[in-house]
């Protein structure tokens, strides 16, 4: 009895730290080596951030109002990136990266990585950010 008791004390436990471990942003994204601008743009120079040279690369910052974005590569195009809001537009929590699609931790909802939305309860798309590429950065904000 006092095994089974603790055999499924182990199973919740270790239910929990991968549900945990689900939320959590995957690796595969840079930190963000990016400069907030004096009018809180925020310039991301490609060569500092290897992750967006290549075609689902993602970097995630905050601008000079403290929003959460992130810059998603989207084609090998010099504009083919996509900023996008990382609040949720259900309730505003913060989405994070897994298995390569945005998941809000408050209530699931579910976003590709370009932001479209894939599953609710939110309706609406993650919001995109303006930006201006050239070969070298990307401006956004
Ligand atoms: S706040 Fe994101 S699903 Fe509710």
């Amino acid at each position: 009895m006092e095994n089974e008791s603790a055999l499924s004390r182990r199973s919740l436990l270790c239910g929990l730290a991968v549900l945990t471990l689900g939320l959590l942003p995957d690796t595969a994204i840079a930190a963000g080596n990016v400069k907030v601008l004096a009018d809180g743009k925020v310039e991301v120079l490609i060569s500092k951030n290897t992750a967006l040279r290549k075609v689902g690369g993602v970097v995630q910052f905050q601008d000079g109002t403290g929003r959460s974005l992130a810059l998603v590569r989207t084609s090998n195009a010099v504009s083919g990136f996509r900023a996008i809001n990382l609040s949720c537009t259900h309730e505003g929590a913060k989405v994070g990266l897994s298995g390569g699609k945005w998941v809000c931790p408050a209530h699931r909802a579910e976003f590709a990585l370009d932001g479209a939305v894939q599953m609710g309860p939110a309706r609406a798309d993650l919001r995109t950010v303006a930006f201006k590429a050239t070969k070298t950065k990307v401006t956004v904000g």
